[in-house]
């Protein structure tokens, strides 16, 4: 046997609130990061594991200092395993973080 949902069987509290609720909506916003550089970081770097700097804030870009601290970034950890240049985002608003995609030109 099927229940056939019908506005009606509702509770005018409950129709008020989801009608609320819709009408309310809103995206949550997304923190933006900041551009450290419009332009990206090409580098050389030695073996081994690194964090890129996401949130655009650290003094020591393109890598992370510790300054996203509090906010919701998070760094990206990359690994380099040759010494081929590597060209990374300093816009921080690349699609294919840590490394750039061109995106600084839209900015
Ligand atoms: Fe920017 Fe850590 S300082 S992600
Ligand atoms: Fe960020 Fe190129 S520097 S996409």
């Amino acid at each position: 046997m099927s229940r056939h949902f019908a506005l009606t069987e509702m509770d005018p509290k409950d129709l008020n609130s989801i009608i609320d609720r819709f009408l309310n909506f809103k995206e949550p916003v997304m923190a933006e990061p900041n551009i450290a550089k419009k332009s990206p970081y090409i580098m050389q770097l030695a073996p081994g594991d690194y964090w890129w700097c996401a949130c655009g804030k650290s003094a020591n870009q393109p890598f992370c200092d510790g300054s996203h601290k509090g906010s919701e970034f998070t760094p990206v950890k990359f690994t380099v395993t040759s010494k081929t240049p590597l060209v990374l985002c300093g816009c921080k608003y690349s699609g294919n973080k840590p490394y750039c995609d061109g995106t600084h030109n839209t900015l």
